[in-house]
């Protein structure tokens, strides 16, 4: 039988240039165009890829009718119209978190997928970390009473990059949502409430002046809470703390090791790989398997993404209002 070959396109070149590694190494797929806004990046990028076109604009990947992915890496404030781009001009879609940064607007892209066969995926790459899949297989279905989950960045150079620049930029949008996304897929169960509060302290106000520190509580019908906190400029590796309490054995995942308590005493050392780079590629490989043969699933699929970004978009509502949000779930 003959082998499909999808052609991609990639937006965007920063972690975009891990979108191209990843898809140039899956089999059926190849990367046929890219496209960066900044110069400086296509003489680099022609170097390492001399094989691969790069775009005079970004209306040239949507226009092209042999492109059947396009992958969105671009900055936060550009993914939701390139989102709509892609569903007009019937392109499969990788998009990078957040994939907008409105409730209206995640309205809309939900609703415009309803009426395509089009496929989307994001880029939650704590789901294929080794250490959190043997944690998930340790812990689902367990009673457990709560879980505290900090994305401490610990790159608060990048805060004042494009970040300072652009209206919406929410670091709860652009850090919380990998852990919000790590528990939703940890529990397998969604949050109905959600109370925020952050600070910026600090933080050059002059550049950046937003919250760069989140607390957010998520409640659970069944009386679990999970406090989730993101953390953008205080010194520390960046790092995804986890704990995970219950009432005969708790999971603990910080700088001096990850491990298991069970009963009182005993502690076992969890030894799967933290942070696992080289397993990231599998979000977009399954994204690719789930297009050639639908019976595969992708690691990231469009309910993933509706329900993270929900509840990024109830947290977010939940910070500028000081009140307690219920998170409304697009279905
Ligand atoms: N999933 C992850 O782990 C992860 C990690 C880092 C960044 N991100 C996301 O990826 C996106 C990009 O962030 P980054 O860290 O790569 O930023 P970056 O500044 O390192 O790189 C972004 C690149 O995209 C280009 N670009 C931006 N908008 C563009 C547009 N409309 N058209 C063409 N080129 C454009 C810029 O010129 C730049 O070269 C953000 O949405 C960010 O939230 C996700």
């Amino acid at each position: 039988m003959k082998k499909k070959i999808f052609n991609a396109a990639v937006i965007g070149l920063g972690v975009g240039i891990h979108h191209v590694n990843a898809l140039e190494k899956h089999s059926n797929c190849r990367v046929k165009k890219v496209y960066d806004f900044k110069k400086s990046i296509q003489t680099k990028f022609k170097k390492n890829f001399p094989y691969i076109e790069f775009a005079k604009n970004e209306n040239e990947i949507f226009q092209d009718k042999e492109i059947n992915i396009v992958s969105i890496a671009s900055y936060d404030n550009f993914h939701y119209n390139q989102i709509i781009k892609c569903i007009k001009y019937k392109k499969n879609i990788i998009v990078e978190k957040p994939i907008c940064l409105t409730q209206k607007q995640l309205s809309s892209i939900n609703n415009l997928l309803k009426k395509t066969n089009l496929k989307i995926t994001s880029n939650m790459v704590l789901r294929t970390t080794g250490l959190f899949r043997e944690i998930k297989k340790k812990t689902l279905n367990k009673d457990i009473i709560s879980i505290e989950a900090d994305y401490l960045w610990g790159r608060s150079h990048k805060l004042y990059q494009w970040r300072s620049k652009i209206n919406d930029y929410s670091i709860i949008h652009g850090c919380a949502i990998h852990v919000i996304d790590l528990v939703l897929w940890l529990l397998e169960k969604k949050p109905i409430k959600v109370y925020a509060i952050g600070n910026n302290i600090g933080v050059d106000s002059k550049k950046f002046k937003k919250n760069s520190y989140v607390i957010i509580l998520l409640k659970y019908n069944n009386k679990l809470i999970v406090k989730i906190t993101a953390n953008a400029i205080s010194v520390f590796p960046h790092f995804h703390e986890l704990k995970i309490y219950s009432k005969n054995s708790s999971i603990i995942h910080n700088l001096q090791g990850s491990i298991e308590i069970i009963g009182n005493k005993k502690k076992k050392k969890l030894s799967s790989n933290y942070p696992d780079k080289k397993s990231r590629f599998n979000i977009i490989h399954s994204f690719v398997d789930n297009l050639k043969n639908r019976y595969t699933r992708s690691i990231v699929d469009k309910k993933d993404i509706m329900n993270s970004m929900s509840i990024s978009l109830a947290a977010e509502k939940s910070l500028k209002t000081g009140k307690e949000i219920e998170i409304k779930y697009e279905n």
